[in-house]
């Protein structure tokens, strides 16, 4: 068991210094251009995508009264070394070990993570009743078409980088029991037109839609994101609600300093990769109503880990990293 657990975290150790940064391979800042090209070219699924995978299955090993969110289906999708991490994290004692290494290593990540993974659902379950699509951006390995209440009464149109579609697929077979109501959509973004390939898809752009844009912003450049506001401005009805995250533009250029970031950053510069974009959370309102959108609310994790942690296992979530709902004016 002790090597196992030795091996496990030391193959898994390789993988954590990119952890939530390997969306972008060759230095390239833009989500829309394709930083994952060398990756994907490859035919390799998005890592972050794995990663944020390995968080929601270690938090799926926690007993249920304790467990902060609900993904049983994330380990499915985990590489062999992650597995064996979330094998091992059936043993309590290994999983606190387990995380505890994750986090000190990589602080705010896991924590970040299943606490925007509960937020999210909480928000998405609250909306399904007035929407009849869903559209998930740069999917990677969510499972909420799958396991959310609700779900299968819309159409769900999963977009993604073909690679990562793919290795999702291998889990969910499309046209299988659990696919059905869901279109996957193949999209290199910065390469291939989403409005045109989600019309062929049969995406309805008159019908009320829920937007999920989960973990991609803070990886783009301003030109980007501006470009996806506008794609998706022209896509949805009115009324179609948007959530999104982003970084704290203050935590980008050090003018606040905030716990975690510091070694965040550096860990980001030892892989040359560092984050390239975020808003200033004053900034937020008027820049989603210059492009159609009006603000529900803006969390930042580090309050959404308050409202959902018990205090005595909260881990270090950051402040810096925001959940935003948005609505389709
Ligand atoms: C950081 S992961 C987020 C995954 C998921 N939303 C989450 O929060 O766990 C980024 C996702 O964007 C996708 N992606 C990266 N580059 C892409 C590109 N050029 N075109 C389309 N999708 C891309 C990856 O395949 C991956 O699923």
């Amino acid at each position: 068991m002790v090597r196992l657990l030795r091996d496990g975290l030391l193959l898994a150790s390789n993988e954590l210094p990119n952890l939530a940064y390997q969306c972008k391979v060759n230095g390239r800042p833009s989500f829309l251009k394709g930083e994952w090209e060398t990756l994907m070219r490859a035919g390799e699924a998005s890592r972050t995508a794995r990663q944020n995978a390995l968080f929601r299955a270690l938090e799926a090993r926690r007993a249920a009264p304790a467990r902060v969110a609900d993904d049983p289906m994330a380990v499915q999708f985990l590489s062999p070394e992650f597995r064996l991490l979330a094998e091992l994290a059936r043993v309590p004692p290994l999983r606190r070990l387990i995380e505890g290494v994750i986090d000190n290593r990589w602080p705010c990540a896991r924590g970040g993570v299943v606490a925007r993974t509960r937020l999210i659902d909480e928000t998405v379950v609250a909306e399904l009743p007035r929407v009849r699509q869903a559209l998930i951006l740069g999917a990677g390995f969510d499972t909420r078409a799958y396991r959310l209440g609700g779900m299968k009464t819309v159409r769900v149109f999963e977009v993604d980088h073909p690679a990562t579609q793919a290795a999702k697929q291998h889990v969910l077979p499309p046209n299988g029991l659990l696919t059905a109501h869901v279109t996957f959509v193949p999209v290199v973004f910065g390469m291939d037109d989403p409005a045109r390939q989600l019309s062929t898809a049969g995406f309805d752009p008159d019908a009320r839609t829920l937007v999920l844009w989960e973990g991609v912003t803070n990886y783009l450049d301003s030109e980007s994101v501006d470009t996806t506001f506008g794609f998706l401005k022209s896509a949805l009805g009115s009324g179609s609600p948007v959530i999104f995250t982003y970084v704290d533009r203050a935590m980008l250029d050090g003018s606040v300093r905030f716990p975690g970031a510091e070694t965040t950053m550096r860990a980001v510069g030892r892989v040359g990769e560092p984050f390239t974009f975020g808003f200033a959370p004053d900034e937020v309102p008027a820049y989603l109503a210059e492009r159609g959108f009006e603000l529900m609310w803006d969390v930042a994790v580090s309050d959404a880990a308050q409202r959902f942690y018990p205090p005595e296992s909260c881990p270090t979530v950051p402040a810096y990293y925001h959940v935003v709902a948005s609505r389709r004016t």
